[in-house]
């Protein structure tokens, strides 16, 4: 395997068709599914030469712990349904590469078995472990989760706020896929109440959570809470506000409101609005070194994995997710190399660029204010938003 798409090409043949359309799907069209993807193929990298500097360091510290790589894994439910061992060997793999998982709230094993799994992998290192988490209607299943996730060991809270209602995947539909095979079950929503032995709970969604419901988190756990979903500037600032520590920018993958905009297009717009008060991350369409170093380079202190952890877990099991993840890292050791970048500090929005549409041929050059403006996005929000925040008016 030489690269994330091989192992999509290989869990493709390894997986029933029902289960790989589970993974690779999104919601109706998938418009946003593959907007994600071609985000990055509109950018370019611009290197800086003859710099000097050491190789490239990929360390990075978040919220007191420190990771190895800037890659971190996503939260994805239902592992096992693609391996017989499925969180486990994804989380030692995660711990064996120093990089945070995201345990989802809809884990097939345990948050504490994959807490455990974790640290054996890597005694004396202590890999964070975060918990991905749907807000309950019940406060006291949420209380429930919550204290299952402390006792983990995790040390951060991520809040999927993007998903009121569960996404409409068509291919599901279509494949009749609505729930886990025999055997299989969200082991984290398994005896959350006293008297309930036994019982699996439904993950409920609910329109009507709102900021309210995340100050109440607030006071029920000191743990860093992220809020995985945000896509609106303004709601960066309200997250802010509400004492949020982070944000993931994400759209779920594409797997919930089909048409909005590539995460990639919006990070500036939120890093501009978070203004460096905590700490932005971002997934959706991360499938190379070079896609990680853009997002880095736009503002991003980390990128998310979704899909391409499910594949290579599919293709190879926790070896297939470790070759993932050594093969990211090269590949962004790599990019900064040739970049004339030593650390994830040293990436900046001048290393990026839109992509030359050609349009404006013989007028003000490649990185003038036409290539800003058209190249991403066109003249809309994207555009402005590249142009001015971003790119400094495409002059840089
Ligand atoms: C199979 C699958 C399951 C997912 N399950 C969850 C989940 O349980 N909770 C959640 O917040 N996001 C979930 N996501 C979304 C991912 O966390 C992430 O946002 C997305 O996959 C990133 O895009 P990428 O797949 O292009 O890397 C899931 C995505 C996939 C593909």
């Amino acid at each position: 395997m030489f690269s994330a798409r091989d192992f999509e090409t290989a869990a493709r043949d390894r997986l029933d068709p029902v289960h790989a359309d589970f993974v690779a799907g999104g919601a109706r069209d998938e418009i946003t599914v593959r907007a994600n993807e071609e985000a990055y193929t509109r950018l370019r990298l611009l290197p800086r030469v003859l710099r000097g500097r050491a190789v490239p360091d990929l360390d990075v510290t978040l919220f007191g712990g420190r990771a190895r790589t800037p890659v971190l894994l996503s939260p994805t439910a239902f592992h096992r349904l693609v391996d017989p061992e499925g969180e486990l060997a994804t989380a030692r793999a995660a711990a064996a590469a120093g990089a945070i998982m995201i345990a989802s709230m809809a884990s097939t094993v345990a948050v504490g078995e994959v807490a455990a799994a974790a640290r054996a992998a890597a005694p004396g290192e202590t890999v964070p472990l975060w918990f991905q988490l749907y807000l309950q209607p019940d406060p006291g299943i949420t209380e429930a989760l919550v204290r299952r996730a402390v006792d983990a060991g995790c040390t951060a809270l991520v809040v999927t706020v993007d998903s009121p209602v569960l996404g409409a995947s068509e291919r599901n539909r279509r494949n009749g896929f609505h729930d886990l095979p025999a055997g299989l079950r969200c082991e984290n929503l398994v005896d959350l109440r006293d008297g309930e032995r036994g019982h699996v709970r439904q993950i409920e969604m609910s329109p009507e959570f709102s900021w309210d419901h995340i100050t109440r988190l607030r006071e029920i756990t000191g743990l860093p809470i992220l809020l995985k979903g945000v896509l609106h500037p303004e709601d960066a600032r309200l997250a802010v506000r509400h004492g949020v520590a982070g944000l993931l920018v994400s759209n779920h993958g594409g797997r919930q409101l089909d048409t909005v905009p590539a995460t990639l297009e919006v990070l500036p717009e939120i890093v501009a609005a978070v203004a460096g008060r905590i700490p932005v991350l971002l997934d959706g369409g991360i499938r190379r070194g070079t896609d990680a170093v853009k997002a880095l380079a736009l503002g991003a202190r980390a990128v998310g994995i979704g899909r391409p952890v499910m594949w290579a877990l599919a293709a190879d099991g926790e070896k297939g997710v470790r070759r993932l993840l050594e093969l990211l890292r090269e590949e962004i050791e790599d990019a900064l190399a040739l970049c004339g970048a030593a650390g994830l500090d040293e990436l900046t929005p001048d290393l990026v660029r839109p992509a030359w549409s050609g349009r404006h041929f013989g007028g003000a050059g490649v990185g003038g204010a036409g290539v800003g403006g058209a190249g991403v996005g066109g003249a809309g929000v994207g555009g402005a938003v590249f142009g001015e925040a971003v790119l400094g008016g495409g002059a840089s």
